[in-house]
């Protein structure tokens, strides 16, 4: 096992009728002038925002708001939201959405103490203050109501970019499993597919005998395959969307991840298709995932195929164990044709004619490579699209 440190310090709040909390815990965190910062209307629509709001009045908390964050977050709005909180003289951004809200809600943070251009920290400047930031989460998804991670686009050439540092960490996060039951089927299964991806970015790894980590993988993988239907055939099923939401901080706060390199290939291969063709996400990385574990399988087979024995019950071929490996990536695929995302570019929308500049926007030198269980050079990005046409 690797060395590390594991610091996770946000304040989770977690159950029904908890956004009603939302007052009292920017108060408890030191908020006396807050920006609330949503998404394109679904907590307007759902009454989430006036509780919200109800819940700072009543600790006579002043706040402006900010909503029209759009899924993959622009550049232009954090722009418009680091002025407002200057010229208003906030000092704690709740963010009551799902991962954009809460990532466009850090990078305002970062932002609005800083006095350059917020897009450095993008380009790799370090962070090292930020106003508070504090999340009302309406979907599972993202994992960044438990993160210091913040991804934002830049409409300029439609650069994804990902930042993070401690200091963007929520402070505490209030997660009502009921407010994600209004979620369309296909944002839930999208959502679900992230946090299957923010855990198989750190299962496959190179470092050995991690064995509690491999086992926390395991345990996230296996509750979403149970819960992810359950909460498609019935949008209103607590249980099962209270062990999804939960299950999605667990994946990406990093406690699975922890004593091992981590890969985060798929995920840099994935924000070019979703910058490009403005999808989701989730839906991105059920197309990428299936084609980068065909691509890389041979790095260490015994993974895959311990994974898909695991995982999916595929019985070990101890003569040919790529054959169980290969099973356990096709047992993948069809979970996620059955919880009706995409597999392939032309389900996405995507063309293998952009595959060249999705590439090269990714901005590789020739010998630069992502990725840490299977180093992939710009060669095998292209490899790993065309795997998924
Ligand atoms: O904008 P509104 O109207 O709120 O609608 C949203 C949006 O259309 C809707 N929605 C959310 N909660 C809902 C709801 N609709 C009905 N009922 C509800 N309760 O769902 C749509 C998607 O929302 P979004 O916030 O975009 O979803 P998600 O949480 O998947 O966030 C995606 C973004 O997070 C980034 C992704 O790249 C993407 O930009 N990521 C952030 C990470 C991080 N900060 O740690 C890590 C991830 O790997 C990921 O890259
Ligand atoms: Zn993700």
């Amino acid at each position: 096992m690797n060395n590390f440190t594991f610091y996770s310090p946000t304040y989770f709040v977690f159950g029904k009728n908890t956004e009603n909390e939302a007052g009292h815990y920017v108060r408890r965190f030191g908020g006396t002038k807050v920006l609330i910062h949503y998404g394109g209307g679904s907590v307007v629509r759902s009454g989430l925002l006036d509780r919200v709001k109800a819940s700072l009045n009543q600790e006579n908390i002043s706040y402006v708001e900010l909503g029209g964050v759009q899924p993959n977050p622009r550049s232009g709005l954090v722009y418009t939201g680091i002025e407002l909180c200057k010229k208003e003289g906030v000092d704690f951004i709740l963010a009551v959405g799902g991962g954009s809200a809460i990532d466009s809600a850090k990078a305002i943070a970062a932002g609005a103490v800083y006095d350059g251009d917020f897009w450095d920290f993008y380009e790799d400047k370090p962070i090292t203050k930020a106003l508070k930031v504090a999340t009302v989460l309406t979907i599972a998804a993202a994992g960044s109501e438990g993160s210091g991670d913040t991804v934002i686009t830049k409409e300029e050439g439609m650069l994804k970019r990902g930042a993070g540092s401690e200091h963007l960490r929520p402070v505490f996060s209030i997660l009502n499993p009921e407010l994600t039951q209004t979620l369309p089927a296909y944002q839930t299964a999208a959502g679900a597919t992230d946090i299957m991806a923010h855990v198989f970015e750190r299962y496959f790894t190179n470092t050995k005998d991690v064995e509690i980590t491999d086992r926390l993988c395991e345990a996230v993988l296996l509750t979403m395959i149970k819960e992810v239907p359950r909460a498609i055939a019935d949008s209103n099923n607590y249980e099962a969307r209270a062990n999804i939401m939960w299950a999605g901080m667990v994946a990406h706060n990093n406690i699975v991840g922890v004593g091992r390199d981590q890969d985060w290939a798929s995920h840099m291969i994935e924000h070019e298709l979703s910058a490009l063709y403005d999808v989701a996400h989730g839906a991105g990385l059920a197309v990428i995932f299936p084609a980068w574990m065909t691509y890389v399988m041979k790095q260490d087979v015994m993974r895959f195929a311990q994974l898909a024995v695991r995982l999916w019950g595929c019985n070990m071929n101890y003569m040919n164990p790529e054959e169980t490996a290969k099973e356990g990536i096709e047992r993948l695929k069809k979970f996620l044709t059955s919880i009706g995302m995409p597999i392939s570019f032309p389900e996405l929308g995507a063309k293998e004619e952009d595959i060249p500049y999705m590439v090269k926007t990714m901005g590789l030198d020739e010998n630069d490579t992502i990725g840490g269980f299977m180093k992939l050079t710009g060669k095998d990005i292209a490899n790993i699209y065309r795997l998924a046409l």
